[in-house]
């Protein structure tokens, strides 16, 4: 298995510098996949790097809507995606026809959705946000002004318990791993490591956000491990995030937080549909491309650029 992952890591560099191409990777990727990325990050810094690049292909090892937002800041470069069944279920959770009738209900609203959304509905978007960012653009917006804050109710009732701003109307969305981590098996993990720092994705459920040291997206929870004192973490998020904890902080431990029995799993099916070999496949044939008509590409390069300009 090590020695066929490095053939095909060996095949992906020769290929990516015969097609002058980048791998941008999330953090949920398989280990595997990480170490053949040129740039490894959470959702807002895949989306500036990827604006950024100037390869001629941008192989994205993640999931659908990521490889989208590239698209549409570069519109001009070949964006790849090597699954193209990666999709994201909170994305999956917000159809555009419904959120066109949805948005209809609330004319006077600036609309705020988060970038796990499809193109389509990014099109729909006054401004862009990341777990990064989102309560930086939402105070962006005037207090008297009411928001439609879309797709993640937990990421958007977390915000609206930030800001204590009573103003926003939540779409009814959630993520299916963020959604299934069990607050019993937190406590009793907690009760058996007392030191540990609990911290969380702000896709949990208000109830584990409300009992976490630290919430944040993957870059901010990456980084508070390094600033924090304690030396053991309880990760309330994708397992795939613990290759680059553990890799940057080698002396420290960190504990996987286990879901509920229901679903039986702490990761993300469609991250882990991207795997080394189709990467390979994908450089190689230049394909599965991501195609976006220029009209929603236009409108949803908006929302984006809105986001990008709040500082
Ligand atoms: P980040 O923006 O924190 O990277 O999160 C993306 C995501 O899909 C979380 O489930
Ligand atoms: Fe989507 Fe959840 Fe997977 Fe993130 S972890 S990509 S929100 S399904």
């Amino acid at each position: 298995m090590v020695d066929n992952n490095s053939s095909l890591a060996a095949e992906i560099e020769q290929l990516k510098r015969s097609r002058n191409a980048v791998i941008l990777a999330h953090y949920y990727t398989t280990p595997e996949v990480q170490a053949v990325a040129d740039f490894l990050g959470d959702s807002l810094a895949l989306s500036v790097e990827a604006r950024k690049s100037d390869a001629d292909i941008i192989l994205f090892a993640g999931v659908h809507f990521m490889a989208e937002t590239a698209k549409v800041l570069s519109p001009d470069k070949k964006v790849l995606i090597p699954c193209s069944e990666a999709g994201c279920s909170l994305a999956e959770s917000c159809d555009a026809a419904d959120f066109a009738a949805f948005k209809a209900r609330y004319p006077d609203h600036t609309v705020v959705s988060y970038v796990n959304t499809s193109v389509e509905v990014k099109a729909l978007t006054d401004i862009c946000c990341t777990s990064s960012n989102a309560l930086k653009v939402v105070e962006s917006i005037p207090a008297d002004k009411p928001v439609i804050f879309a797709p993640d109710r937990n990421l958007g009732s977390y915000i609206q318990r930030i800001t204590g701003r009573e103003n926003m109307v939540l779409w009814n969305g959630a993520c299916h791993v963020h959604e299934e981590f069990s607050l019993e098996k937190i406590l009793e993990l907690k009760r058996e490591n007392p030191e540990a720092a609990v911290i969380a994705h702000p896709e949990c459920r208000e109830y584990i956000v409300r009992i976490a040291d630290f919430t944040g997206s993957t870059a901010a929870i990456l980084d508070f491990c390094g600033r924090s004192g304690a030396d053991t973490f309880i990760v309330v998020t994708e397992a795939g995030i613990l290759a680059e904890m553990r890799k940057r902080y080698p002396d420290k431990k960190f504990i996987p937080a286990p879901p509920t029995g229901s679903c039986g799993c702490n990761e993300c099916r469609y991250m882990k549909m991207v795997t080394l070999e189709n990467i390979r496949d994908c450089l190689r044939d230049e394909a599965p491309e991501i195609v976006i008509d220029e009209v929603t590409r236009k409108a949803a390069e908006r929302s984006i650029l809105n986001m990008i300009a709040v500082k």
